[in-house]
């Protein structure tokens, strides 16, 4: 895979219709936080874009493939005494998926936020079920660094989070 055919780049109010097409999935809701809406409308669209061209520094991008955009893809960061940490969340849209997409979105913005955040940790919490998630973390250079059982109520049932981090080695 060419690298150079995946960036991640900040949203604009353009990129509305598309992320409503590919985020309005349960096959993406169901791995995400139930914060993320499902059905997917236009108007949770244009809020998230809103929401996105306000941050500063920015911390929400677009992910691109060949100049499409396909993704979404941000660091939470973390306040207080946890100021230099940060969670990843990412989602790629269904038929982009198994391409190498979302684990070179990884690796770039985990660059942004250790080079330009200054960032120490980036953590993320995944469902038991998700395995190609937890895949794309271990090809990114993520470890696993336990499990909290029983931790997420989703759908009904309760799952074990398995909990990733990487490290910046510069700090
Ligand atoms: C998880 C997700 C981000 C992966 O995106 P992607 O661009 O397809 O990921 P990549 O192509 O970079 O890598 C996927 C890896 O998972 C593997 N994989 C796919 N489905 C799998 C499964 N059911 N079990 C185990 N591994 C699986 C792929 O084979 C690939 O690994 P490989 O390169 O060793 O073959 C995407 O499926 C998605 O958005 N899912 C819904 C939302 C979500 O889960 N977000 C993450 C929440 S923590």
């Amino acid at each position: 895979m060419n690298n150079t055919e995946i960036k991640i780049r900040r949203l604009e109010l353009s990129d509305q219709l598309q992320l409503t097409k590919l985020a309005d999935n349960s096959d993406i809701s169901n791995n995400l936080r139930d914060s993320f809406p499902n059905p997917y409308k236009e108007k949770d669209a244009q809020s998230f874009i809103y929401m996105t061209l306000q941050q500063n520094p920015v911390t929400s991008f677009g992910v691109e493939y060949n100049e499409n955009l396909c993704g979404v893809i941000s660091l939470i960061l973390q306040t207080d005494i946890y100021r230099k940490s940060a969670e990843i969340g990412y989602w790629i849209g269904e038929p982009y998926w198994g391409k190498g997409i979302a684990t070179q979105a990884v690796s770039q913005i985990v660059k942004y936020g250790f080079e330009t955040l200054n960032l120490i940790r980036i953590y993320a919490g995944i469902i038991e079920y998700n395995t190609a998630s937890m895949r794309v973390l271990e090809k990114s250079g993520f470890k696993k660094e336990g499990i909290s059982l029983k931790a997420i109520s989703k759908k009904d049932k309760i799952w074990d989070e398995h909990r990733y981090y990487i490290l910046n080695k510069t700090m």
